[in-house]
């Protein structure tokens, strides 16, 4: 039998992940008497009639979405319609929508009177697969990404896979990226799992994604659950975000996330069989029934420049000296992280990328 919720540890406080085939959890909240509903501007169009009319009637807020509105700004927004409602220390704010919302208000719920009671209604794939459980809420400042932010889990997390109905594919393909790369990261057996339904995974088939999300919130718990405040064994998540963030952002933020964590997990492999820490079996295998199929761009997202993206590399806050760091995949499908990247075996590895998206 399948499991309906997932149980978190967290040195802040313990959560609960609940699997749910209907949005009427949402009349227990609508009950409380100091709560506000927060909701993901393009979600309340799609659903305000259908799955979240039970709260149409009830105080909801709707937050406009966008990385800009990532901000400062907007939590301060939030402060103040909240306080225009008298919120007070008891007060539970329940908000529904993808890891912009959950960023925005977990970072308001964190720090409004040092923290409220918050419930977590993730809308995407990404949100659902991957950023719901972690504790992590972030926050864009200037032109720096995810700089601000804190340590805090909701309470409560409520997973409705119907949500994902009315994703745009630009979205929904994203959060494929993470849903493969903690796949990846689950061992031989969640690995020929996945295998075994990519078709249905890229069709969004219904009978198979809460079962996919489930195995990918439980590889993510493997990884973080004793290392809460990455510092060590959580760095490894960062599979496919090495080369990834750099691709996102020699291209100017054009591909979207979790494409650009897919190609950098191929590329990160091309780096792993140079150092022969990964078979050339394993290597096709994994990229011809999982990677490729993953990846949704157009033919023109591939002619970025490398030396770019290599320049993008060696601007990681987390560099230190003068090589990289890079998770890579190994035979024993076991992870493994390195700080030695060279820059020319980067280079080298991009260069070997591109050849072979060539002679596709
Ligand atoms: N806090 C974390 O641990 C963490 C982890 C990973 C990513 N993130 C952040 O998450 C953000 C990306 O989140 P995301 O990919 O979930 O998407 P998102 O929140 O950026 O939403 C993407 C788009 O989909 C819309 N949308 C959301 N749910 C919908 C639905 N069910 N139907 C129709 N439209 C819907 C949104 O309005 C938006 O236009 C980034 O800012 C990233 O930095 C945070
Ligand atoms: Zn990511």
């Amino acid at each position: 039998m399948s499991i309906s919720s997932i149980s978190l540890k967290s040195n802040i406080r313990d959560y609960n992940a609940f699997f749910v085939d209907s949005c009427d959890f949402l009349e227990e909240y609508k009950k409380t008497e100091n709560k506000v509903f927060i909701v993901d501007e393009n979600v309340w169009k799609h659903h305000a009639d259908g799955c979240l009319s039970l709260i149409k009637d009830s105080d909801t807020l709707v937050l406009p979405i966008s990385e800009e509105a990532k901000c400062l700004d907007s939590v301060l927004t939030l402060y103040d319609q909240m306080l225009e409602r008298s919120a007070k220390r008891n007060i539970t704010i329940i908000s529904i929508g993808g890891g912009i919302t959950q960023d925005i208000t977990g970072y308001a719920a964190s720090t409004l009177y040092r923290g409220v009671n918050w419930v977590y209604v993730p809308t995407t794939l990404l949100a659902q697969a991957d950023s719901c459980v972690g504790s992590k809420t972030s926050l864009n400042y200037k032109h720096f990404k995810n700089l601000v932010g804190t340590f805090y889990p909701p309470t409560s997390i409520y997973i409705y896979s119907q949500f994902l109905d009315t994703l745009q594919d630009f979205d929904y393909y994203s959060g494929v990226g993470e849903v493969v790369k903690l796949h990846l990261m689950g061992g031989e057996e969640k690995i020929e799992k996945l295998v075994g339904r990519m078709d249905q995974v890229i069709d969004k088939d219904h009978s198979v994604m809460t079962d996919v999300i489930r195995d990918s919130l439980l590889i993510k718990k493997g990884y973080m659950e004793d290392d809460e405040f990455d510092l060590g064994r959580r760095n490894m998540l960062n599979f496919g975000h090495c080369f990834g963030h750099a691709l996102e952002s020699a291209t100017d933020f054009m591909m979207p996330h979790g494409q650009a964590v897919t190609l950098g997990m191929i590329i990160a492999n091309k780096v792993a069989k140079n150092r022969g820490l990964l078979n050339d079996a394993l290597q096709e295998h994994i990229n011809q029934n999982i990677l490729w199929p993953a990846v949704k761009l157009p033919e023109k997202a591939f002619s970025f420049d490398n030396e770019a993206v290599v320049e993008a590399m060696k601007q990681d806050k987390k560099r230190i000296g003068e090589d990289l760091a890079l998770v890579m995949l190994t035979d024993s499908h076991e992870m493994v992280k390195v700080t030695d990247l060279a820059i020319d075996e980067a280079l080298a590895s991009l260069k070997q990328f591109q050849d072979d998206v060539c002679r596709v």
